[in-house]
C-alpha cells in the first residue's frame, strides 16, 4: 500500500522551526554518465532482515541491475540449504538497480536458519556462518530477547564533520557485546541518514556501517525529521498489514509487531498526521495498544517529550505537542518504555505519569511513580492504564551534542524528570557522548543500558513488572 507522503522538504523545516542550510544542488544539464557496458548482476546491498514473526522474515537485497531469476536458499544447517523461495523486484524507482525481496513463511517460532541468496547462475552472498536469520518467539510466552536501539546514527558521510563517529559507537557496542547471546533486532530511531535520506545517503550511513549485523539481525525502523525524500519507502519492508502481530496500520509510516511477551509500536510524527485525536495513525494506535497483548508495551518514535539538550522541550512547540497530545495516549494505556533520539545526547527518566506541562510544573510527589531512578535499586512497576512510563532519549548512534555556552538556559542537561547520572554533564541529568542503547527484557525484568563508543556503560536502569 502507498505510503503517506505529506510533506515536502521545506516545509518540513519550516515545521520545526529550522531554516534549511542549504537547498539540494540543482542538477547540471547536458551531462549524465555513460551506460554500463555490460551488467553483471552484482550485490551491491545487503542482505538484510526484515518484518521478522513466529513464522516468516522478509529477506532484502539489491543487485545493480543485471541479475536474473533472484532467489533464497535456507534451511536448518549450512549443509542442508534445501528450500528454494523465489524473490520478487521491488518497485522503488531508484534507477540503475534491482531491490529483490524473498518473503519465506511456514517457519517455525524462535528458530534459527541459515541462508543464501543467488541469482540465475550463481550464489550472491551467504552460504555462511555470517548469514543467517531467526524467528520471532511465540507470541505472548515470555522469551529472553535483546534489542540494540541506534538513534540519530544516520551521519557517515563526508562533509559533515561526523563521518566515522557511528562507526565509533556500532564498534563501542560491539566491544561491549562480544561474547553475549544474540541481539533480536536493531531499531533504527529515525534520521538514519543525512541529510536527506535519500536511498545513496542510506547505502553510506546504514547499509555500508552496519552491514555485518544486518546480514543475520532484522531492523525495524522508524522516521526521522531528517527523512525528507521519500526513499525510505523504497528501502524498508514494515508488517504493515501485522504479519508480525499488531493491528495491521495499513501504511508503510507506522506499524507494530509483537515479540516474545513484548509489544512493540513504531510511530511516524513526521509525514503522517499524529496530533488530532481523529487521525488515521492516532485512531490506530489507540486501538494497537488497547489490543496488545504479553507484559510489555514499548513505543519507538523519533522526538522525546522531555528534553534539555540542543532541544529544549518546554519552548520547542514540536516537542510541547509530544507530551501534550502523544504522551497522555501512552499513558493511558499502560506504555512502560518509549524510546526516542532526534537530541544527540544521552538522557532518561524516573518512571513517570501525568507531567504534560513545562518542567516548572513537574512535582515528584504527584508525577513520580516509584521512588527508585532504576540504577542503585529497581523501578517497580504495576500494569495498566496510568502505571507510569520510563522515557529514553537516545540520540547518540551518529553524533554528540557539545555543550552551547552561547545557550546557558536551555542546553544544560538539567531537566527534572531525568535521573541523575555518575558521568552526566553539566547539571548532570545527562551524557553527550557517543554511544547506542541495548534493551534487554527476560520475563518481568526489564534492563536498559546505554553504552559508550569505547563500549563502557553510562547508564543501566531495571523495570520489574508486577505479575
Ligand atoms: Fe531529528
Amino acid at each position: 500500500m502507498d505510503p503517506i507522503r505529506r510533506r515536502s522538504f521545506f516545509q518540513s523545516m519550516a515545521a520545526l522551526g529550522l531554516a534549511p542550510a542549504s537547498q539540494p544542488a540543482p542538477a547540471i544539464p547536458g551531462r549524465s554518465l555513460p551506460r554500463p557496458v555490460e551488467s553483471t548482476g552484482e550485490l551491491r546491498r545487503g542482505p538484510y532482515l526484515q518484518a521478522v514473526g513466529p513464522d516468516r522474515v522478509v529477506v532484502r537485497w539489491r543487485t545493480d541491475g543485471g541479475a536474473r531469476d533472484g532467489r533464497l536458499r535456507y534451511g536448518d544447517a549450512l549443509d542442508a540449504l534445501d528450500h528454494v523461495v523465489p524473490a520478487q523486484l521491488v518497485e522503488t524507482g531508484f534507477a540503475g538497480t534491482e531491490d529483490w525481496s524473498a518473503v519465506v513463511e511456514g517457519l517455525q517460532p524462535g528458530r534459527s536458519y541459515y541462508y543464501a541468496i543467488e541469482a540465475a547462475t550463481a550464489v550472491l552472498a551467504g552460504a555462511d556462518e555470517f548469514h543467517s536469520f531467526r524467528t520471532a518467539p511465540v507470541p505472548g510466552q515470555p522469551s529472553p530477547s535483546r534489542f540494540w536501539v541506534l538513534g540519530d546514527c544516520g551521519t557517515n558521510r563526508v562533509g559533515t564533520g561526523n563521518p566515522g563517529k557511528s562507526i565509533s559507537a556500532r564498534n563501542g557496542f560491539r566491544r561491549f557485546d562480544r561474547g553475549r547471546p544474540p541481539i533480536d533486532g536493531i531499531f533504527l530511531l529515525g534520521d538514519n541518514a543525512y541529510g536527506h535520506g535519500t536511498d545513496a545517503e542510506y547505502q553510506t550511513a546504514v547499509f555500508s556501517v552496519y552491514r555485518d549485523e544486518l546480514r543475520r539481525i532484522p531492523v525495524w525502523p522508524c522516521i526521522g525529521n531528517h527523512e525528507l525524500t521519500d526513499d525510505y519507502f523504497g528501502i524498508f519492508t514494515v508488517p504493515e498489514h501485522g504479519e508480525a502481530g499488531g493491528v495491521p496500520s495499513g501504511c508503510s509510516n507506522y506499524y507494530s509487531f509483537d515479540h516474545a511477551n513484548i509489544h512493540f509500536t513504531v510511530l511516524d510524527l513526521w509525514k503522517a498526521e499524529w496530533k488530532e485525536a481523529s487521525s488515521p495513525q492516532r485512531r490506530w494506535l489507540e486501538r494497537d495498544l488497547a489490543e496488545a497483548k504479553g507484559d510489555w508495551r514499548i513505543v519507538a518514535e523519533h522526538f522525546p517529550p522531555y528534553c534539555d539538550g540542543k532541544y529544549e522541550s518546554d519552548t520547542n512547540g514540536f516537542l510541547v505537542e509530544v507530551r501534550e497530545q502523544l504522551l497522555p495516549v501512552l499513558e493511558a494505556h499502560g506504555v512502560d518504555l518509549l524510546l526516542n533520539g532526534h537530541d544527540h545526547t544521552y538522557q532518561r527518566s524516573y518512571l513517570l505519569d501525568g507531567h504534560h506541562g513545562p518542567r516548572s510544573t513537574f512535582d515528584p510527589a504527584r508525577h513520580r511513580k516509584h521512588k527508585s531512578d532504576g540504577r542503585t535499586s529497581p523501578i517497580v512497576k504495576g500494569r495498566g492504564p496510568h502505571s507510569g512510563l520510563v522515557v529514553v532519549v537516545t540520540g547518540t548512534a551518529g553524533a554528540e551534542q557539545p555543550a552551547d555556552p552561547s545557550n546557558p538556559h536551555d542546553n544544560r542537561l538539567g531537566h527534572p524528570v531525568m535521573v541523575e547520572l555518575p558521568e552526566g554533564d553539566q547539571d548532570r541529568r545527562g551524557v553527550r557522548r557517543l554511544g547506542t542503547f541495548l534493551l534487554e527484557i527476560d520475563g518481568l525484568t526489564l534492563v536498559g543500558t546505554q553504552v559508550d563508543h569505547h563500549g563502557g556503560v553510562v547508564d543501566r536502569f531495571t523495570i520489574l513488572k508486577q505479575s
